[in-house]
């Protein structure tokens, strides 16, 4: 696999991603998308949707990102959700202490019970919690009552919203929940290009289901995720595998988690957690707000609490395995040539429509009607500026799978060649047919 210096420099020049706020020196742990990476990034979430609501059972919702301090007092973010985090008492460096330990900032210096800087060797202070929540106030006075967060998680906002699911849409166990939407958390130590930043993008889904039959469904979820990334998104299955969370690791909520890690360059790390949540979500929620969040059940002719299975995945994460597990290089007619593989399905462009020569009126007048016509279809992209070889190259580079040209025959015989992307090859096919041609690759 390539290193990640490769892959940020191709995002960077090609913008796909930048650097958030980078004219005052940029912030640390933010990132703004780019046209082609906003295209991919609405792939992966419609591709996500199409996933999930094939399932029985899902709905959607969209709630708050900012939420009173006693949704998270309730949730346990409020005493749990922290990382430990050490600091330099020479350089004042402060470095996640778990990440620390293994060695993720170079080689771990210790003597007796002191640590020390991986930077400077200053001597390390004791670990001490790091909450990760981003406060702030809602109106105009900054007082505790008034105190507010950005959610870390999707998940709280499902939660809080269980009766109106149960009353409003009258639902039925096993359901699920589900949500796309910006989280917040405030990193120690963002790192990887946008694999750990402080602003992400999660899909969630808070799958309620009868106490009686729970752990069945981690595993139903972690073999459906598994089967969306190789046959939906085509990632190698061969980069993803599937981690148990030891019970040290387990969150504050959670009974049992199967994180799905990728192979990154910069090592296998986690894009998504399946996690039991039991019913401690729904039970803090109901001893919090006093509210009746049971459930009948029908059958038994008695009030539950449902336990919850919840499959959360990481937009940005997903997005930077997909450009990872696409990126290639290879030589051309000896020449290098950068090129992404994406799957069809994820490439921000789908076709590219290209007269052979940039100054013939007639072949860019024809190149112009085609593009009109496939723009009703595909997303398509129309160029005529530059050499026909530089021209691919820069397709190439942003993955679009199709190149169409249009030459001096297209004038004739309403034929166009259609060049691959991975392969290079070309092929000539009748207008006629064009459509269906796509229709099946794309
Ligand atoms: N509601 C459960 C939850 O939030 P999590 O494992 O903390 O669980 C779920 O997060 C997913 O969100 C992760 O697998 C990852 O894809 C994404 N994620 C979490 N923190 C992130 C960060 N700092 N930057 C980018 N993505 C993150």
């Amino acid at each position: 696999m390539f290193n990640l210096e490769k892959i940020v420099n191709l995002m960077i020049r090609r913008g796909f991603v930048f650097q958030s706020a980078e004219i005052y020196g940029g912030l640390s742990g933010f990132y703004d998308f780019g046209h082609l990476g906003v295209l991919i990034k609405n792939n992966i979430k419609k591709l996500w949707l199409d996933f999930i609501l094939k399932e029985e059972n899902i709905f959607l919702v969209e709630t708050s990102i900012v939420n009173p301090s006693s949704v998270f007092y309730a949730s346990g973010h409020l005493e749990n959700f922290y990382d430990l985090l050490v600091e330099c008492k020479n350089c004042h460096t402060r470095f996640r202490y778990d990440h620390y330990l293994k060695g993720e900032y170079g080689k771990v210096k210790k003597d007796n019970d002191k640590y020390f800087c991986p930077l400077c060797d200053g001597i390390l202070t004791e670990p001490k919690k790091f909450n990760l929540m981003f406060k702030t106030y809602v109106g105009s006075t900054e007082e505790t009552s008034n105190e507010a967060f950005l959610r870390p998680e999707t998940a709280q906002g499902i939660f809080i919203n269980f009766e109106n699911y149960l009353k409003k849409y009258r639902l039925k166990l096993p359901f699920g929940i589900a949500q796309i939407g910006k989280a917040f958390r405030n990193e120690i130590t963002p790192k990887n290009f946008i694999f750990r930043i402080r602003e992400f993008e999660q899909m969630e889904i808070e799958f309620f289901i009868h106490p009686n039959d729970h752990f069945e469904w981690v595993e139903y979820w972690t073999k459906r995720s598994l089967e969306w990334y190789i046959n939906d998104l085509g990632l190698k299955k061969e980069n993803l595998f599937v981690y148990s969370q030891s019970k040290e690791e387990l969150a504050h909520y959670s009974i049992k988690t199967n994180d799905i890690y990728y192979k990154f360059p910069f090592g296998e790390d986690e894009i998504q957690g399946i996690a039991h949540r039991g019913n401690y979500d729904l039970s803090a929620h109901i001893k919090f707000s006093g509210k009746d969040l049971s459930y009948y059940d029908e059958s038994s002719k008695e009030k539950i609490i449902p336990y919850v299975i919840e499959p959360s995945w990481g937009v940005e994460r997903l997005f930077l395995a997909l450009i990872c597990d696409a990126y290639d290089e290879d030589e051309i007619n000896n020449e290098k040539r950068i090129v992404l593989r994406l799957s069809p399905k994820i490439s921000p462009i789908k076709i590219a429509i290209l007269p052979l020569l940039s100054n013939k009126e007639k072949l860019i007048k024809k190149a112009k009607e085609i593009y009109n016509y496939f723009k009703n279809y595909y997303l398509v992209y129309y160029d005529d500026s530059g050499s026909i070889g530089r021209r691919y190259r820069r397709q190439d580079e942003i993955g679009t799978p199709f190149c169409l040209t249009i030459d001096f025959q297209s004038l004739e015989d309403d034929t166009f060649t259609i060049r691959d992307r991975d392969s290079t090859q070309q092929i000539r096919i009748h207008f006629n047919d064009l459509l269906d041609y796509f229709k099946e690759k794309i």
